[in-house]
């Protein structure tokens, strides 16, 4: 299948949800100033690159439930295109993505109007574009100024993200081709920055945060990634138990351990890896006691990822391994905290593993779409939370299919705190790894780069 008519297949699947009167409306990002003439690197919006494979900005696909494609682009303008860079243009545009039809942007608000008469839903993205609500009132109110001709005005307005959604959650093959690459590309990073920690040190360097935050930028660009996939985490010692912690300026000291968090953009795809490692290549004795544990969770969390499992039964995996782990090693204690189940129902866990273990992947790091299995929604269970006291509402989570992309990412963060041992103190661990949900257990895209505490001590040996 070539590029375009894969685009021209996703938006005839989305065209087939909207109802033959429906019609969608999905721009793409703006761009961001971050002062006076400079730009933050520009980024598409993802449902827009999705359902086009168009990455300029200044663009809007228009979609109706008939399956008609119209697209507003930039229009040609030698003098912008000296300053800012090529434009495809309208002209070319049919022929380049395989839309129906394409049209400059300077036309939107003259053309939408005609588009939604006669319409019965427009569809677009809630709350995703500041002012895009308004923009499609003003458009409305055209519509409606015309009824007394005999058009019809839309009685709905729908979330285009809830089917837009169903259908990211489900990668396909090229999607995950470009996931398998941006997982490759960012754990052979990790392993770069592994290994010019280990020799920097060796080499008597004073070692810092951000130099390893650049073996990561430059091995991504090196393969063709054009962004890092979110901000790198680069956490030296104490820095590891803070969990948005970013690459800054702390000395790396033989001793510690590393805590890198990184992952980079391809072709519009993320990676999301970390790796927790000794900074001069070996592990003491405390550390490897809760690497182990945090890597016995993560094997856990693992081994129940498959079609048909939970989205979270990968981290109720986790919190059995870890809890248990916690008594073993002495940082909870049994005579105050009970049983691992008790641990496990009390949450007395939380103080050093607060998060969750896994998250969906895809274009955006965070990806998209329900963690609740849609079948399911409305058989909600009320609890009270041992921790807030507050009642939550348990709903039954997604059930796993294949081609669906997961991160499993368990970790222990230990500050210091009455009770819990000194030299377990200041040790913050996570290993994350991205999986793809297969029919018999999961793809790891990830492994590249190794988990097990010998291999990371091999692989960072002069
Ligand atoms: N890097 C973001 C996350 O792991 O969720
Ligand atoms: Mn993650
Ligand atoms: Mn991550």
């Amino acid at each position: 299948m070539t590029d375009t008519s894969l685009y021209a297949a996703r938006r005839a699947r989305l065209a087939a949800a909207l109802g033959t009167d429906g019609i969608a409306i999905v721009p793409t990002a703006p761009e961001r100033s971050r002062n006076r003439d400079s730009d933050f690197p520009y980024r598409h919006d993802s449902y827009f690159y999705y359902l086009t494979g168009f990455t300029e900005p200044n663009a809007w696909l228009v979609l109706t439930g008939e399956g008609r494609s119209t697209l507003f682009c930039a229009p040609k303008d030698l003098e912008r295109e000296i300053w800012d860079g090529y434009r495809l243009g309208p002209d070319a545009a049919p022929q380049a993505l395989g839309v129906d039809e394409a049209v400059s942007v300077a036309e939107l608000d003259s053309r939408l109007p005609r588009l939604l008469e006669n319409r019965g839903a427009v569809w677009y993205p809630f709350a995703t574009h500041a002012g895009l609500e308004t923009r499609i009132d003003g458009w409305l109110a055209k519509v409606r100024a015309r009824v007394r001709l005999g058009a019809l005005c839309p009685e709905q307005q729908r979330d285009l993200c809830g089917p837009l959604d169903e259908m990211r959650l489900v990668k396909d093959a090229h999607e995950l081709a470009l996931l398998r690459r941006a997982g490759q590309i960012s754990a052979q990073a990790h392993v770069r920055a592994m290994q010019a920690c280990a020799r920097l040190l060796r080499a008597g360097e004073d070692v810092r945060e951000y130099h390893l935050e650049a073996e990561l930028l430059h091995e991504f660009r090196r393969h063709g990634a054009q962004f890092p996939a979110y901000t790198s985490i680069v956490a030296a010692g104490a820095n590891a138990c803070v969990l948005h912690y970013r690459a800054d300026a702390a000395p790396v000291r033989a001793g510690e351990l590393v805590l890198i968090d990184a992952g980079c953009e391809y072709e519009g795809y993320a990676g999301d890896i970390t790796r927790s490692f000794p900074a001069d290549g070996r592990f003491t004795g405390p550390q490897r006691a809760l690497y182990e544990l945090v890597l016995a969770s993560q094997n856990a969390a693992v081994a129940v990822t498959r079609a048909g499992s939970r989205f979270n039964d990968p981290h109720e995996a986790t919190v059995r391994v870890l809890a248990q782990g916690l008594l073993d090693l002495g940082l909870l204690d049994a005579a105050k905290v009970g049983s691992a189940q008790d641990v496990i129902e009390q949450r007395a866990y939380f103080p050093f593993y607060m998060h969750r273990t896994g998250h969906w992947l895809g274009m955006d790091v965070h990806d998209c779409g329900s963690y609740v299995e849609p079948s399911e929604a409305g058989q909600a269970r009320e609890r009270r939370d041992p921790l807030s006291g507050e009642i939550v509402q348990d709903r039954p989570s997604r059930i796993l299919r294949p081609g669906m992309v997961t991160t499993i990412e368990p970790g222990l963060y230990v500050r210091p705190a009455e009770g819990v041992p000194e030299r377990f103190w200041n040790i913050g661990i996570r290993i994350e790894d991205d999986a793809i949900v297969t029919e018999e257990g999961c793809e790891l895209v990830t492994r590249g780069v190794p988990v097990e505490a010998d291999e990371i001590e091999a692989l960072m040996r002069p």
